[in-house]
């Protein structure tokens, strides 16, 4: 296994919008487990393949206490969504920035394990939140640009006060 670079925010290539994992094999199952040592490394409780470069729809997540849970989604699809909920959020590419975000309170997932099987998912609570979250990524979207533009010129402009100082 190997860690991977995480993209930063306003990193461009974070608007790339992910390709379908046409066959899910050897080499998929390397970039997921690559993908899960980067997150628990990190540490975060999900990562989409967006925010290492790799612009295929796959994402790993692990909201367990003790991050023994890993789940991993290869071209997840929100099949159904109720309610509404606002959480604060982050992101391992926006780091130290924690926002208020509107998302949806359930939804349904469908997509493939890691043997290529389809399976279907009801998610609630931060597992519903982590998903809309990380599906974004796969849509090239990242969180802080739900918010108004005054607030993320601040938060860029943090970022970008940010990497002067860490270089
Ligand atoms: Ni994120």
């Amino acid at each position: 296994m190997a860690l991977l670079p995480i993209l930063r925010y306003p990193d461009p290539r974070l608007h790339t919008k992910a390709k379908p994992v046409a066959v899910v094999d050897a080499e998929i199952r390397k970039l997921a487990a690559d993908m899960a040592e980067t997150m628990y490394e990190a540490p975060g409780i999900g990562l989409a393949a967006t925010q290492v470069n790799v612009h295929v729809r796959l994402l790993v997540l692990d909201i367990s206490e003790d991050k023994s849970q890993l789940q991993v989604f290869i071209n997840p699809e929100i099949l159904w969504r109720e309610g509404e909920h606002e959480g604060e959020e982050g992101c391992l590419s926006v780091p130290g920035v924690y926002e208020t975000v509107r998302r949806s309170e359930r939804v349904r997932v469908r997509a493939l394990n890691l043997d290529g099987q389809p399976f279907e998912l009801d998610a609630d609570g931060l597992l519903a939140i982590c998903l809309q979250h990380e599906i974004d990524h796969l849509d090239g979207k990242v969180f802080v640009e739900y918010l108004s533009r005054l607030k993320l010129g601040r938060i860029k402009a943090k970022l970008a006060k940010q990497s002067r100082i860490t270089v």
